[in-house]
């Protein structure tokens, strides 16, 4: 038996923001599995800030891709054939299978969902990376007290939604920065942040300034840049800031240098401490349960952004990374 796959890999570097000539669609046959694996049909495909960063020639905590290399993402899929003892035909399962539609690799690799506990999904966003770094980061190195002022960049974004929400949990009063007045709204309507301030505002400086008079005490920063300057001009004293991303360097050829007034560290005796979640990779389980317990709770929501078929992989891609999407960024390769 063989399966026809398509895949989308690099195809050039970009310069800058990533464009569709640097992506290519291919097609290939993909062989029956051996002993130990399994092939699995992608049914949902994961959109991440990271896999810029693997475009690039620079290595960061991960190497690079090779030009002709499939790009990296989390996939939730379903086993079509399989050699192993360990899943059988029809399991639903996730693991880091790349942008393509069918995957033959070994079962060991693969984590198999209970689709009876959450839509399968879930395991790319609210139960997976995003979700996972929202609640480490928050709780191991922002460590939110109530009565604190919280600010999230990215705030309506697959991380910053969980956070804001954690956050008003903790009892925090919780400000959310984001780049539209829809994104505002739904921080403010549906997720009951205290605030919300647009980034592209003119007054955006002084809008957040007046939205956290007495200071921030922890800043979750999803972005750096001149947001994250914006905000450390009112850092309160011993305030943490919780380094997630960087999301606005990673499509300049060079860094734009912000934030630049770090010297608020010394003045309000604040922290600064960047993490991967990796490093929290025993205790997933146990804030997989907590997270599933809220939602079914209704005490966190969420949005998902889903664009259909493989081949619209890169666009939804690129407007992700200009802030096009409305929550997670899924590409919908079968659902279900
Ligand atoms: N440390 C870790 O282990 C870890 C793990 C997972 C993710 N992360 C990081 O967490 C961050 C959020 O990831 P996500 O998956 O939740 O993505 P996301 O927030 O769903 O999507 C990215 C968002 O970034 C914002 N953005 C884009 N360009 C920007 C710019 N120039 N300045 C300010 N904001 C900009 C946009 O929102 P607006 O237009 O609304 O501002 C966009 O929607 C990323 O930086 C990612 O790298 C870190």
């Amino acid at each position: 038996v063989a399966w026809k796959n398509r895949k989308v890999v690099l195809a050039s570097r970009p310069d800058g923001y990533p464009k569709p000539a640097n992506f290519e669609l291919l097609e290939e046959d993909i062989d029956g599995p051996r002993h130990g694996e399994v092939v699995v049909e992608s049914r949902w495909l994961s959109l991440d800030p990271y896999q810029r960063g693997r475009m690039s020639q620079t290595a960061s905590y991960a190497p690079p891709l090779e030009i002709g290399e499939t790009m990296p993402g989390g996939v939730v899929g379903r086993v079509v054939a399989t050699e192993s003892p360990a899943l059988s035909i029809g399991d639903w399962v996730e693991g880091l299978l790349g942008w393509q539609e069918f995957h033959r690799g070994p079962a060991s690799s693969l984590r198999r969902l209970d689709p009876t506990m959450a839509p399968p999904r879930a395991a790319l966003g609210v139960l997976g990376i995003p979700g996972l770094t929202a609640w480490f980061g928050l709780t191991e190195i922002g460590r939110p007290r109530p009565g604190d002022t919280v600010v999230v960049s990215a705030a309506s974004g697959a991380v910053g939604q969980v956070v804001g929400q954690l956050a008003k949990m903790s009892g925090c009063r919780v400000i959310g920065i984001a780049g539209s007045v829809d994104k505002l709204e739904y921080l403010t309507g549906e997720l009951g942040f205290d605030a919300a301030v647009s980034r592209r505002e003119e007054n955006f400086a002084a809008t957040l300034r007046e939205a956290c008079p007495a200071g921030v005490d922890v800043y979750f920063d999803n972005v750096g840049g001149p947001v994250s300057e914006a905000v450390f001009a009112n850092l309160a004293t011993r305030a943490r800031v919780v380094v997630c991303g960087r999301i606005s360097q990673v499509n300049l050829s060079q860094s734009d240098g912000a934030p630049r007034n770090d010297q608020f560290l010394i003045v309000k005796e604040a922290c600064m401490e960047g993490f991967l979640l990796q490093r929290f990779g025993p205790h997933f389980d146990a804030a997989r349960a907590r997270l599933s317990q809220l939602i079914a709770a209704d005490a966190i929501r969420y949005r998902e952004d889903i664009t259909e078929g493989i081949e619209r992989a890169p666009e939804a891609f690129i407007g992700m990374l200009s802030g096009q999407n409305r929550g997670k960024a899924l590409v919908r390769l079968g659902g279900g």
